[in-house]
């Protein structure tokens, strides 16, 4: 399996294989392995051998090597290792060694589904930014105008109780305009450090713990064997604390939370593969988060609380963005876990900001 000619095929999220022009199975690499069944010591035998002599892949390499041209078939049904599977197979001819033979590529289509979302939501996420950061930009400005002008009113007012009225004009003008403040803090430029993941938990835990009078228990259930990561301190306290908030607040306060971290490795972020990725799940046994919410919980003023801004998560999400990361949610009644991968090369191999200007 570690022919240097194919080693950078290792890592694929996709199965490949390379069949010789004879037909013989010269490489596959690990995700090859587990959507096939395939064995190290299949290999130099003929395809035909090691998967069904009816099997589609040996149909399509044959027609490839036979016409030397490249071959896609969408919405394949395979038998697979574990029962059958949806995929897109391509196979094409390539020039190995003097000899043409014909790579293979399998993709399985929830695989490829799951990316064209990830894709989707990047993009609508950076559409929303936009869209909030010049409606954010355009009211502030008459805001302001509308409280000076109010404060002012109250100032000449001859009878005192109509102060209550400009009041009302203060306190909300004050209102929207931490609303508006809140929209815009992404937009500052992450200031980078080396921080160790349970420090920044620590934190969050004991923000919680102190603004939760009783009844809420945090269990940590640490990796202790962690390296450090390069990130925003401030903003990854920021996103955790607003994950474990809406735990605590969806809980009303009183149940268990779990702190989880793990070490992932060889994830794909964003169609990017990181050897080494840190992860952190946040657990609670709370009621779950509504199903009417599910699909756009990420977007900003999405929230199912009285009170609710329904920043908390679009923040989050934004900050784990900047980190070169993900976070997903799994949710039902008594078991929700929210699921950060902060990738521990992310700046090292990608100094740019994702979605974010000074
Ligand atoms: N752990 C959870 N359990 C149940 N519901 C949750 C959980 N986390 C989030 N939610 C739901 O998702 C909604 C959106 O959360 P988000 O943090 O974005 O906004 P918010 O909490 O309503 O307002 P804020 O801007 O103050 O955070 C919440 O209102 C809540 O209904
Ligand atoms: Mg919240």
């Amino acid at each position: 399996m570690h022919d240097p000619h194919f080693c950078g095929l290792d890592y694929l999220e996709a199965a490949v294989l390379a069949v010789s022009s004879e037909g013989a199975l010269l490489y596959f690499n690990p995700a090859a392995d587990d959507l096939l069944g395939l064995k190290g010591e299949q290999l130099g035998l003929p395809l035909a051998a090691c998967l069904s002599p009816e099997s589609a892949i040996v149909a399509a390499v044959g027609t490839a090597l036979a016409k030397n041209v490249s071959i896609t078939e969408y919405e394949l049904l395979l038998p697979v290792a574990h029962g059958d599977a949806y995929v897109t197979l391509n196979a094409a001819p390539i020039e190995l060694a003097g000899d043409t033979a014909a790579l293979v590529e399998i993709r399985q289509i929830d695989q490829q589904r799951r990316i064209a979302n990830e894709e989707r939501l990047q993009a609508q996420q950076q559409a929303n930014r936009e869209l909030i950061r010049n409606l954010a930009h355009e009211i502030k400005n008459p805001l302001g105008g509308i409280r000076g002008a109010a404060q002012l009113l109250s100032a000449e007012l001859p009878n005192p109780h109509l102060k209550e009225y400009t009041q009302v004009i203060i306190e909300e003008s004050q209102r929207l305009q931490s609303l508006l403040d809140r929209l815009l803090t992404p937009h500052r430029l992450p200031q980078l450090s080396e921080l160790s993941i349970h420090e920044v938990l620590e934190r969050v835990r004991s923000v919680v713990l102190a603004e939760t009078p009783n009844g809420l228990a945090v269990r940590r259930d640490y990796d202790t064997s962690l390296p450090n990561l390069i990130g925003d301190r401030e903003q990854l306290i920021q996103a955790l604390l607003n994950i474990v908030r809406n735990a605590v607040q969806a809980m009303a306060g009183v149940g268990e939370i779990v702190l989880r971290t793990r070490i992932a490795r060889q994830v794909t972020l964003n169609r990017k593969r990181f050897p080494l990725a840190i992860q952190v799940m946040i657990e609670d046994n709370g009621p779950g988060i509504p199903e009417a919410l599910k699909d756009t919980l990420f977007y900003p003023l999405v929230s199912g609380r009285p009170g609710g801004t329904g920043i908390g998560l679009h923040l989050a999400h934004t900050f784990v963005n900047q980190h070169h990361g993900s976070i997903e949610f799994d949710s039902r009644p008594g078991e929700t876990c929210f699921t950060l991968l902060l990738p521990l090369n992310g700046w090292q191999s990608a100094r740019t900001l994702q979605g974010s200007t000074p």
